[in-house]
């Protein structure tokens, strides 16, 4: 769980690979529909275009048929979900015979640094990999390093919807964080650092 740009999806590629699993960015999924253009892609693309959440039944229906898939019976890590109280209850209560979820990481980064990185993303078009023009930046700008397809910015990085994307955030899901904090399961990891001291963070709280 973090605020939008605070590296849940740099990590997670990261956390899933090293505990042998797979990951799912609900943000992703939701983009994957809209790409084939989908009835799920479609609505969603009327909440994300304006910076807000996707309704709820939708969302976890989604996540749900992904969780069940057999591929995934091993474990997996789940990105940006969930983010509504709601959400963390359906969560709470599919999990709840294999005793909930394991652990939840909070990447705690500041505002102003979360605009800066949010700005300078591009994304590769085929893999999905997230590069900053500042911070972590690809060989070649307009290419990714690891497949060379090409790297697109995207439409909900402008300015006007990051903001409401944040005040988004702010109302949802800072209750959800209380939440998991109450719940004990939670482990915070200061995420404004560098990309490699944030991942030796997360596999120190992983263990
Ligand atoms: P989603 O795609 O999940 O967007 P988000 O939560 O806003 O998060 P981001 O993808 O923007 O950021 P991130 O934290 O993954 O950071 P990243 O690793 O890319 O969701 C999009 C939309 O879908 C939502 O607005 C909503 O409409 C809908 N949606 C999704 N889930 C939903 C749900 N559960 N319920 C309802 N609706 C939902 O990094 C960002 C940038 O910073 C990159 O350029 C990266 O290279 C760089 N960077 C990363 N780490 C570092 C570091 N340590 N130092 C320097 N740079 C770094």
């Amino acid at each position: 769980m973090g605020p939008p740009g605070s590296g849940k999806g740099t990590q997670a590629a990261h956390i899933a690979k090293i505990c042998g699993v797979n990951s799912v960015s609900t943000g992703d999924l939701f983009r994957d529909n809209l790409s084939k253009n989908t009835e799920l892609g479609r609505l969603a693309k009327t909440y994300m275009e304006k910076g807000e959440y996707v309704p709820d039944e939708v969302t976890i229906d989604m996540v749900m048929q992904w969780v069940e898939d057999p591929d995934n019976s091993q474990g997996f890590v789940l990105d940006g979900f969930p983010r509504t109280i709601i959400q963390a209850e359906a969560i709470d209560s599919k999990l709840s015979d294999s005793g909930g979820l394991d652990k939840v990481l909070f990447f705690d980064v500041p505002e102003d640094v979360l605009v800066e990185r949010l700005s300078g993303r591009v994304i590769c078009s085929s893999c999905q990999i997230p590069y900053n023009l500042v911070f972590s930046p690809p060989k070649n700008p307009d290419e990714c390093d690891t497949c060379n397809s090409s790297l697109y910015q995207r439409e909900d990085d402008k300015p006007e919807v990051v903001r409401n994307r944040l005040r988004v955030y702010m109302r949802e899901t800072e209750p959800v964080v209380q939440f998991f904090r109450d719940s004990g399961t939670m482990m915070e990891i200061n995420a404004a650092l560098s990309v490699s001291e944030v991942r030796s963070a997360v596999e120190t709280a992983l263990g």
